[in-house]
This record gives structure tokens, sequence and C-alpha cells, in this order.
């Protein structure tokens, strides 16, 4: 029998309700296919501050790099919002992306027909969008140095973060870009701000090289202002996007808004020896505890999960189509309710999609 190690990461607010579907989903599959899919739960961001004063742990951290694939929920809430940078919950994402080595982060957002009437765009704007949005995820503004903010003898201050990368950074995420598309529509959008921001000139370049290898997919090249407009204007347009770390975090925002509710889309942290998979969204303290989030993005990332770290593909279309299939039956959470449909909470969803499962 297969066996793989998964630490759970449950984290804060939402996290922990809408982890424990996925969770539930993966037993299911787990026991349909006699895979085992042994299970470590620990604590992450604000939790791990509550508990031990820093949101990731030494041991956390060895326990990432020990499994086979990592599972997380969401992080941070208003709680934690006065810390230092150096110790927000927020700082624990990040430093498992870079301490794991995660620099390609994938986060596929897809229209479901039946809920093409929940997105604020026009169904006709939106039915068909199949966007893979490629995300630099260690590199760029968020981990260019110098960075901080320092004291000037005015006594004014001055914030500093840079945007860098080097040739190999933005070669090995065009790669990954290339090759995603070659499974797809083969169409990649690289998008950049060449006209004014140096290292995307570079970026630019480097993406053109690489595209020598790949000459059987269309490549352009997209200001990400101009991208951030087309994406509401013709998404269609659209494949493959791939970009810079800050650029693709607001982007995917904007690519997963599209489908109606940001509560539906996963998202895989690829790149290292160990995969980390996350819905997209974050921890939604306001509704936290009130068993109404929905599961589906957290329950979609296990899809992900066994899909790019285990192989395990047959398994992984299983959850995507019982997915579907309780969406097609009128099943709905809050957050993409619709008239005539069922409204079931966190739980009830995920009980749904395994009994989906198992039929
Ligand atoms: C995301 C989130 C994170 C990011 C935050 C929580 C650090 O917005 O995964 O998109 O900015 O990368
Ligand atoms: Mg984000």
């Amino acid at each position: 029998m297969s066996k793989y190690k998964i630490a759970v990461l449950s984290g804060d607010g939402i996290g922990p309700e809408i982890v424990g579907e996925a969770v539930k989903v993966l037993r299911a599959i787990g026991k349909k296919y006699k895979i085992c899919f042994e299970t470590k739960d620990t604590l992450v961001g604000g939790a791990s501050i509550d508990k031990y004063g820093i949101p990731l742990t030494d041991e956390t951290l060895k326990l990432a790099k020990e499994s086979d694939a990592v599972l997380l929920g969401a992080v941070g809430g208003p709680k934690w919002e006065g810390l230092d940078y150096s110790i927000r919950p927020e700082r624990a994402l990040l430093a498992l992306r870079k301490e794991l080595g995660l620099f390609a982060n994938l986060r596929p957002a897809k229209i479901y027909p039946v809920l093409a009437d929940a997105s604020t765009l026009k169904k006709e704007v939106i039915e068909g969008v199949d966007i893979m949005v490629i995300r630099e995820l260690t590199g760029g503004l968020y981990f260019g140095t110098p960075k901080g903010v320092e004291k000037l003898p005015d006594g004014t201050e001055r914030g500093v973060n840079t945007m860098v990368y080097t040739t190999s950074e933005i070669e090995r995420i065009a790669r990954v870009a290339f090759d995603v598309a070659r499974k797809r529509r083969k169409k990649v959008t690289s998008v950049d701000k060449a006209n004014v921001l140096e290292t995307t000139e570079l970026w630019r370049r480097v993406v053109i090289n690489v595209h020598k290898d790949y000459q059987d997919i269309e490549l352009n090249h997209m200001y990400v202002d101009n991208c951030a407009m087309q994406l509401v204007r013709n998404p269609k347009q659209f494949d493959v996007i791939v970009t810079e770390n800050m650029f693709g975090d607001i982007l995917s925002d904007e690519a997963a808004m599209l489908t109606g509710s940001i509560g539906m889309l996963p998202s895989a942290s690829l790149g290292g020896k160990v995969g980390m998979y996350e819905p997209i969204h974050g921890s939604a303290p306001d509704i936290a505890g009130k068993d109404i989030a929905n599961p589906i993005a957290t329950i979609l990332s296990v899809a992900m999960m066994l899909k790019f770290s285990f192989n395990l593909g047959k398994e992984a279309d299983d959850i995507e189509k019982a997915v579907e299939n309780v969406l097609n039956k009128g099943f709905r959470t809050q957050d993409i309710k619709q008239e005539g449909m069922k409204v079931v909470g966190c739980r009830e969803m995920g009980n749904v999609i395994v009994e989906e499962i198992e039929r």
C-alpha cells in the first residue's frame, strides 16, 4: 500500500474548519483507493504565535521538510495585526515558501458553468474562462533587499522594498509556465512592467530567450496594468499567465474573483522537494467558527496535491468530479448561494463531497 506523509498546518480563522473538511475528503480517497495518507497536525501563524510567541517554529518547519507534502489553511487576523513585521502570521507563510524552495505558485481560475451567474461580471464575458496564473513565489518585491523602514536624521522615516530577479530565477519560472502551457492550450502571457522597471525588462528578455526551447507555445507580453484591465475586459484571451511575485499576488486575486467566489480556488506551490497546497483565500476571521466558510478551495487543493506531489491523477480527478457533482446538484455555501439552491454549511459541504466520492 502506498503511503504518504502530509503535514497539516491549518492556521487561523476559518483555517481549521476548511482544512478539517479537506482532510475528511483525503481520508475518503485513501479508503476508496487503498492509499495510506498519514497526517500530522501542527500550529502555524497566529495560532503558533499564541502558543510559542513566533509564527513558525523550527519543529513545524522540520515537520514540513520531512513530509511528502504540506496542506495549509490560512494565516493571519486582526488579533495579530499590531505585531512587528518580523513575527506576523504572514511571515510563516513566506518562510515556508522560501525554506521549501517553492518558487512556482500555480493558481488556476476556472469557471464552473453552474456558477457562471455568481460572478459580478456578465455571463458572456466569463463563461468558459480557464486561466492558470503562475506566480513567482520566492523572489521579486517580496524578498528583495535592501528592505525595511529606517529613521532619517530629520526624524521622518524612509521605507524600502526592492524588486530583484536574477537570470536563473526568471529562467526556471518561465520553464514551469511553458511546461504547464504545453498540457493546456499552449499559450503563455508573460506579465511585466518593462516600460518602467529595469528588473522586469530583464524578465522579458529572459522569457523570450527561454521561449526558444518552446516554439510550439505561443508567447505574448503584457504590462501589468494592461493585464489587470484585460482580465476584466476579456478574460478568455488568457491561458497561462506568468509573472513576478507581487504582480501575481494582485492578479491572482483578480482572476479568482472572475469565477464568482475566491472561496473556490486552490493553489499549488512547487519547485522544491516538498510541495505546499493551500486555498488562495485568506483566514476570513469575520466568519470563523460559524460553520459557513466554503471548504471547496481547500478540498481542490488536496486534488492538486494528489496530482502534483503524488502523481495520483485519477484520484485527483475523482475529487474534482465530486465537487462538480455537488454543485450540479445544487449544494451551495453562503458565498456562492443562488436562488433555488440548497445553502449548506462548511461541514455539510464536506460531507456531501465525501458521499459523492464514496458513491
Ligand atoms: C497570498 C497571500 C499572501 C501573499 C499573504 C497572506 C502573505 O496574499 O498567498 O496570496 O501575499 O503571498
Ligand atoms: Mg494574495
